[in-house]
């Protein structure tokens, strides 16, 4: 008799994308070797091209008169699909770029809303000092605005032009070993969240509670 796979041998899936269409980007290269990392961990992944989520400025009217377009419906496919999203953005003038937020709008009016209870882990890379992490901080905002569960840990490469491998990795060991303990803890974190919702729950409950023999059976 053939033996049933049990849903916790499931590997967590992973959408990864990185912000920028440009060919050479440093954050298409960084989203690459997360991809890479989350396989080596037992992660799936489902990479994705920026330009398959391209969308016209938001406008209500044409949200109105014609629908969302087809990018935003792959987003919102692409995010359903998956149990957890990673992005790796550049930093544009202190913030985020433009396209991505304009993305996120377009996203946004999909009922139900699909950032809601999505885990999210965001990541930079930039030639600066400050490795786009202000970015980050503004894409954090939208993100958290739309219930999405933003992961504390973020990401941001430095020098990033002077940071890879030639073979795609980071070329500094305490780096290498910070960005992959990074996406372990989001990985251990996405999965516990998939599977252990009611422990999440009894602790909440337990939380609210004033010390009580009367409720003690909620520890
Ligand atoms: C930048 N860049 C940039 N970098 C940064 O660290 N902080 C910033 O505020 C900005 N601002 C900014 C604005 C605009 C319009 C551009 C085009 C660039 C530099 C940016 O980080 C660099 O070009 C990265 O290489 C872009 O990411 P990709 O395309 O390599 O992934």
């Amino acid at each position: 008799m053939e033996q049933q796979q049990n849903k916790y041998d499931e590997p967590m899936r992973f959408l990864v994308f990185s912000a920028s269409l440009r060919d050479d980007s440093l954050n298409t290269r960084l989203a690459r070797l997360a991809q890479q990392v989350i396989e080596e961990k037992g992660g799936k992944v489902d990479f994705a091209d920026m330009s398959e989520f391209d969308v016209p400025s938001y406008n209500q009217d044409e949200e109105s008169n014609s629908g969302h377009p087809t990018g935003a419906e792959e987003l919102c496919r692409r995010l359903l699909a998956n149990d957890a999203f990673i992005i790796s953005s550049p930093e544009y003038n202190g913030s985020m770029p433009g396209l991505l937020k304009n993305a996120i709008d377009w996203v946004s009016r999909f009922r139900p809303q699909p950032f809601n209870e999505r885990h999210a882990l965001l990541m930079s890379a930039s030639p600066s000092m400050g490795g786009g992490n202000k970015g980050l901080w503004a894409l954090r905002m939208p993100l958290e605005h739309l219930g999405a569960r933003v992961f504390p840990d973020m990401f941001s490469l430095a020098t990033a032009h002077k940071a890879f491998t030639e073979d795609g990795t980071i070329a500094d060991a305490t780096l290498t070993k910070r960005f992959e303990d990074n996406l372990v803890a989001f990985m251990n974190l996405v999965e516990a969240a998939k599977h252990y919702p009611c422990m999440k729950k009894a602790w909440v409950e337990f939380l609210g509670e004033y010390p009580d023999p009367a409720v003690e059976r909620v520890e």
